[in-house]
């Protein structure tokens, strides 16, 4: 691989799935790994086979399907975690077995209770063990930023003698400072003998906002080539590095960086909705390059200038990471293969006629409500199939409510629990309260409402609202995801689908907290 490529590692599904709410099913992973290879990111990181059977199915599945992407597994540094990495990902086309230990000081001693000398010679072993099996084995440093550097080097010198072919340094909580982070890198690699036979890699959480930044810090100062992302910037406490900002940042740049990630940008904002939708993470209308405001210009000279001449004020194109400028693309009257075909184009792809057929269906019921259907509104409805499951407990049948100023809102709702209808009615401070109560009221699930927000998918006050409802009970947090034109419905919605997850039967993986 020449210099200036840079590899994109993906970890949505590893590190980002440990972000609160954000498990996933088995099938959920499948279409998010696939949506990644699309966008023809270089290793997909899949899951943690030791953690549970679910991970380890979720993972085997994955490398079972994808072709183009190299599929990894993260194992503990012990030979039973490696072998259920090697055992779940063996089939796959390409590989990788990702081993870690942690190094800190505060690691080995509080957490890991190991001597340094204990956890060199366990880094060795699993590195060895991996390898004997795997051709690509990569090893991570847990709390690497905080790590003492001449111990750091042993430990990183004696993995690469033992062949782990990609060093991947993190800083675990978010610690680092760019400038200091990038320097960390290039001592490290100018000091290790060895350095030469392995690829350089960086893996950074957003504890102070700086992940993209001490990333590509770590490429330019560091000489790193390879960058650990999520996309959103999903994951632990405040995230991971984000994907699509480091991949935006190369391309726009590329006058600085001179690296070249082979990423298919034009995939970026049809994965960012499926992974949002997903896990119930809405993307806030600000962040770079996905948010809903990202190329929007609202304030009258910018306006002005981007009519004259768009380079006055956009540095990336719109479409270039898959936005489509807002156009009305789709109305009541537009027929099956435009509506297929118009999925085909933001590269969405569902499995099987009748996944299609349903599809379309939702896209009619939607026209009937709204005129024109903008493309987010078709990565709305796509997506939000995405995030149900096949399981469902309670479906919505029918609801309404009545509110005004002065006057305490209703909400009357109807269920369908194993093909019985049950109604309920309820009061509440607002119309979405009524109708949480009222749903509650059937359900009595008990749970505590963490989260209650609501998104605009398109300008406009007849655009589809999304809302994230995020619901804990007996320590299982899930989010649920609804939207509709209507987002007293949407509301609903989201808490039904919070609800069906709360009962699903279907293994919602989590890798790390099961540890
Ligand atoms: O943040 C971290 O240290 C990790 C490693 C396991 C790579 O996620
Ligand atoms: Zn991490």
């Amino acid at each position: 691989m020449s210099n200036n490529r840079l590899i994109i590692f993906d970890t949505t599904m590893r590190d980002g799935e440990q972000s609160p709410g954000a498990s996933m099913t088995k099938d959920q992973k499948l279409r998010i790994a696939r949506a990644l290879e699309r966008m023809r990111v270089d290793v997909i990181e899949a899951g943690f086979p030791a953690a549970s059977n679910g991970d380890f199915e979720a993972v085997r599945a994955i490398a079972g399907v994808i072709k183009d992407s190299t599929v990894c597994g993260l194992c503990r540094a012990n030979d039973r975690d490696v072998q259920r990495g090697i055992d779940a990902l063996h089939g796959a086309k390409a590989w990788r077995v990702h081993t870690f230990i942690a190094t800190s000081p505060i690691h080995m001693e509080k957490k890991l209770r190991m001597t340094p000398q204990q956890v060199l010679e366990q880094a060795k072993l699993a590195v060895r063990y991996a390898r004997n099996a795997c051709p690509d084995v990569e090893f991570s440093p847990e709390d690497g930023s905080r790590s003492e550097p001449d111990f750091l080097c042993r430990v990183l010198e004696s993995v690469i003698k033992e062949g782990a072919t990609t060093i991947n340094i993190p800083d675990t909580v978010g610690y680092a400072v760019p400038q200091q982070f990038g320097e960390f890198i290039r001592h490290l690699r100018e000091k290790i003998p060895n350095s030469d036979k392995a690829v350089w890699s960086v893996h950074c959480h957003n504890d102070l906002g700086m992940a993209v930044a001490n990333s590509l810090a770590a490429v330019m100062i560091g000489g790193a080539r390879q960058i650990e992302c999520t996309i959103n910037g999903l994951g632990e406490r405040a995230g991971n590095t984000s994907l699509e900002e480091v991949v935006m940042a190369v391309k726009t740049r590329s006058d600085f960086f001179g690296l070249d990630s082979g990423i298919d940008t034009t995939h970026i904002v049809p994965t960012s909705r499926l992974v949002s939708q997903i896990t119930g993470f809405v993307v806030q209308p600000n962040k770079a390059v996905v948010g809903a405001n990202a190329f929007a210009h609202a304030s009258g000279i910018h306006q002005d200038g981007v009519l004259k001449s768009r380079q006055t004020y956009e540095i990336m194109r719109a479409e270039d990471v898959g936005w489509s400028t807002n156009k009305i693309v789709l109305g009541k009257l537009s027929g099956r293969n435009a509506f297929r075909q118009r999925l085909k184009e933001l590269g969405v792809e569902l499995e099987g006629e009748d996944a299609y057929n349903k599809a379309f269906q939702r896209f009619k019921d939607l026209a009937d409500k709204k005129a024109d259907i903008f493309d987010e509104d078709l990565l709305a409805l796509v997506a939000q199939e995405a995030g149900r499951s096949s399981d469902e407990h309670w479906k919505l049948v029918t609801m309404n409510q009545a509110s005004g100023m002065g006057e305490r809102p209703h909400a009357r709702v109807v269920l369908l629990q194993a093909d019985a209808e049950v109604a309920a009615e309820a009061q509440g401070d607002g119309p979405v309260d009524a109708t949480f109560k009222a749903i509650e009221s059937i359900a009595r699930s008990g749970a505590d409402l963490l989260l209650y927000s609501v998104n605009a998918v398109t300008t406009g006050t007849e655009s589809q609202g999304e809302v994230t409802v995020r619901l804990a009970k007996g320590g299982r947090i899930v989010n649920g995801v609804g939207a509709d034109t209507d987002i007293v419905v949407a509301s609903a919605k989201a808490y039904i689908s919070a609800l069906n997850k709360l009962e699903s039967k279907i293994e919602r993986l989590n890798p790390q907290h099961q540890l």
